[in-house]
């Protein structure tokens, strides 16, 4: 039987649909049986709805600033609709331990650099002005810290010259799309061991090829 995952988004969500895209595969472990938005306007729930998967907006704006609060109320949503694993993809919001200590082991995010290099906001920029040569994405478990989970996949691009961030960003994203589907099938499979020190291991290669039809 497959497991139940939601993905949470803010925007456009492009992750969202890698995920949706590898759910449909018969021998893909996961379905995803909720998107959630804490942003109405969002593009991504639309693309959701109209591929049949329930969507849904909790704006955080009436709980003005009671991040708690809001967050109980995902939690009952996720709970409702009996969510087994959560993956943030592109949720732009700091979690408080409502979301993380609920879902600690099975809440994984994407982040656009290979951590623990660049974590938070605009990577792509950073990245090109330290000079990096190499740069990437990464999957991660959450914790409270942000960007400093466990990291689960990777993925790595060179940087070009003359790149900018739109096109370092692109393909970076590119490789998001693969590796997020086959970290969330590792996770959903039990094949993401943790260890004492944290950190996360595969114990076997990632099951599913790095693209999925
Ligand atoms: C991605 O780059 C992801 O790594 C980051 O936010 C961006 C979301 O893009 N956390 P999308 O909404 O999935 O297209």
């Amino acid at each position: 039987m497959k497991r139940r995952a939601a993905i949470l988004i803010s925007g456009r969500g492009s992750n969202m649909e890698s995920l949706l895209r590898a759910a449909r595969h018969p021998d893909y472990p996961v379905e995803i049986v909720l998107v959630l938005s804490n942003r109405p306007e969002a593009a991504g729930l639309a693309t959701a709805a109209a591929a049949g998967i329930p969507a849904l907006a909790i704006d955080h704006r009436p709980f003005k600033g009671d991040r708690g609060a809001h967050e109980a109320t995902i939690n009952a949503a996720l709970t409702t609709a009996r969510v087994e694993f959560v993956c943030l993809a592109g949720y732009m919001r700091l979690l408080t331990p409502v979301l993380v200590e609920a879902w600690a082991g099975r809440m994984l995010n994407i982040h656009p650099s290979l951590l623990p290099a660049f974590p938070g906001l605009h990577t792509h920029e950073r990245a090109l002005a330290a000079g990096v040569k190499i740069h990437g994405c990464t999957v991660h478990l959450v914790t409270q810290g942000m960007d400093e989970g466990p990291i689960v996949a990777q993925a790595a691009v060179p940087v070009l010259p003359g790149d900018t961030a739109e096109s370092l960003g692109a393909r970076v994203l590119v490789r998001e799309h693969a590796i997020y589907p086959a970290a969330l099938a590792a996770l959903a499979l039990g094949v993401v061991a943790l260890s004492p020190g944290a950190e996360a291991a595969l114990l076997n290669p990632l099951p599913l090829p790095a693209t999925l039809p």
